[in-house]
């Protein structure tokens, strides 16, 4: 597997000063909010995110000013939805530590996740960068839309295939369209241009949630966040429609009544994740993956031919060959 580090040979320079402002753009003077975002950019994720920004910047004309500004904006609405994520979820890890709410407890978690989202929306507003603010604010109203439809739908957990991929578009993929739309506005690229980067983006982010989803069942080594979670918190994702939809009446109950019942009993998940490895539901969510993967490869090749275009498709394949 190609490495990250290659990928961001042509932005490298970049990526580095994204850090620094990064950091800047969390500073607070109260102490408790700085101990907190000093831990949490002591422990940084991946920053794909800011990555597909300057790379979609770079493959369409050029790196600028407001490319470093949407790629910092971006990267603190992902940062505040995953901890008000950790929250809605009960998840005591992320990025192999523990999360804010586990260390800080919800109410801090909470609150600490709306000061990231304000300093995002602040630094857009002071740079007047009122596209990607545009840009970004339909994302972050498709995410919260996103995780208050996958509640309401875990309810009758007997998820519709449509209605996942329509939960992971929203609450994911809209985020990292907005990267690649972001990149392109901040370049210079007509409306057209822009929606059509931004198509990428969606296609890039259901295929980056099929494969978070597909973690959940542990197949892998250390992804630095707990797996087996998604069930006990009646989250249906593919694997699991998959095999539920290929059961017999019986089975399909027993594993319902199961997930239904919220279960945290570490047997009967285990059993449940079973029944899901042997139904080929695995195969199936990887394949639905690599299709949107290529789509959007396929659509990256129409750009012009710029080592930041390749390492764009470097990016998409890496997203679905990821071990974390
Ligand atoms: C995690 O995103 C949240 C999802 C959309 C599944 P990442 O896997 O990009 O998280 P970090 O930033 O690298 O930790
Ligand atoms: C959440 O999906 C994606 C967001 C919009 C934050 P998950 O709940 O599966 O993300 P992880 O696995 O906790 O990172
Ligand atoms: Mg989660
Ligand atoms: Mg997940």
């Amino acid at each position: 597997m190609i490495s990250l580090d290659s990928i961001k040979a042509p932005i490298a320079k970049e990526m580095d000063s994204f850090e620094d402002k990064f950091r800047q753009s969390m500073k607070s003077s109260v102490p408790l909010l700085d101990k907190i975002t000093h831990y949490i950019v002591k422990r940084k994720g991946k920053q794909i995110r800011p990555m597909f920004v300057f790379l979609s910047a770079q493959a369409l004309g050029g790196i600028t000013e407001s490319t470093h500004r949407g790629a910092a904006l971006i990267e603190l609405l992902h940062t505040a939805t995953l901890v008000h994520d950790d929250v809605v979820d009960d998840s005591f890890e992320r990025r192999g530590f523990f999360s804010i709410n586990a260390l800080w407890k919800n109410k801090i978690a909470v609150l600490v996740g709306d000061y990231l989202l304000s300093r995002g929306l602040l630094l857009a507003i002071k740079n007047k960068e009122f596209k990607q603010l545009e840009i970004v604010s339909a994302a972050v109203e498709g995410m919260s839309e996103g995780e208050l439809l996958q509640i309401e739908e875990s309810r009758g957990v007997n998820l519709k295939e449509d209605i996942y991929f329509e939960i992971i578009r929203q609450k994911t993929a809209t985020l990292i369209a907005s990267c690649c739309a972001c990149g392109a506005s901040s370049a210079g690229a007509n409306d057209e241009m822009i929606e059509k980067m931004r198509n990428i983006g969606e296609k890039i982010g259901i295929a980056f949630q099929i494969k978070d989803d597909l973690f959940d069942y542990g197949l892998g080594g250390k992804i630095g966040k707990p797996t087996g979670i998604d069930i006990k918190e009646k989250k249906s994702t593919l694997p699991l429609i998959y095999a539920l939809n290929n059961a017999s009446s019986s089975d399909k109950r027993r594993i319902l009544r199961i997930v239904k019942r919220n279960s945290k009993n570490k047997k009967e998940v285990d059993h449940v994740i079973n029944y899901v490895l042997q139904s080929g539901g695995i195969e199936y969510s990887d394949e639905k993956m690599r299709n949107y993967a290529s789509n959007a490869i396929d659509e990256i090749k129409s750009l012009p031919e710029t080592e930041a275009r390749n390492s764009l498709i470097q990016l998409v394949q890496f997203t679905i060959d990821r071990e974390k």
